[in-house]
Parts: C-alpha cells; structure tokens; sequence
C-alpha cells in the first residue's frame, strides 16, 4: 500500500469517525479503487479494532466488492420483473459475450425497462447495455 491510498484511507476513516458503517466504509474504498485488497483489509481491522475476518466476511458475502482488480462489470439483473421478462437469457447472451466480468443483481431500480443491466455503472435496457458493449469492442 502506498503513502496515497494510506492517505485516502485515513480520508475515509475522517469521515466515517465513531461511525460503526462498516460497509459504508467498504463501499467508499470499493468506490475509490474498484476493489478491495487484502492489505487494505488489514490495515482497515488494524485502525477500526474490527476483526480482520469481520471485514473479510463482509467483502466476501456482498457480491459488490471485489478482492481482485476488476475492469469492466456488467451487472444483469434477475430480479422478479426482469426475470418474467428474459434477465436469465440475458445474462447468459452477456456471460458468453467476453470481455467483461458478468453478475447478477437483483432489481436494479429499473424495471420499466426490463430486463435491465448495469454497465460501468450506468442503468440501461438489455438492448442499449449489448449494443454498447459491442461498440466497446
Ligand atoms: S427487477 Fe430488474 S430492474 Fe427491477
């Protein structure tokens, strides 16, 4: 870890002071560097007196964190309304498509325009997200 994500990371933790948001704290390092790694995990228990293996937990069960480097996400969604309207063969037309990292999410706020995804973190419909990715290429 360098002296400037240390000096981002007491940043946060400024910010986030007497604060027992965990995950808000996560999530604002996720947000910064688009993953979390393990030294960071570390050095976060350290100063938060949290657990190492509380952080890990939580880094590891929510599927927006990530401990690797992750450039390009698409995030499909599967929830209900989606789901009735084609989000599992979406995500299987978007996984076998290459280049990006697929997940699914469940309901992405966005459901008139069903089935929806997620691409680098802007709410589209399924047509707009496939044509964009394969402009992308
Ligand atoms: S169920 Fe997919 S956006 Fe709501």
């Amino acid at each position: 870890m360098d002296a400037e994500e240390k000096r981002v990371l007491e940043l946060i933790l400024k910010k986030q002071k007497g604060s027992a948001d965990l995950l808000g704290i996560l999530q604002e390092v996720e947000g910064k560097y688009g993953h979390i790694t393990r030294e960071t995990l570390s050095y976060l228990s350290e100063k938060l007196e949290v657990p190492l293996s509380t952080l890990y937990h939580l880094v590891t069960f929510y599927r927006c964190f990530h401990l690797e480097p992750v450039e390009k996400v698409v995030k499909v969604c599967v929830g209900t309304t989606c789901h009735l309207k084609g989000g599992e063969a979406l995500y299987q037309q978007v996984k076998g498509s290459g280049g990006y990292q697929v997940e699914k999410a469940r309901c992405l706020g966005c459901c008139n325009t069903a089935p929806a995804l997620e691409l680098d973190g802007e709410l589209m419909s399924g047509d707009a997200g496939r044509e964009r990715m394969k402009e992308a290429r």
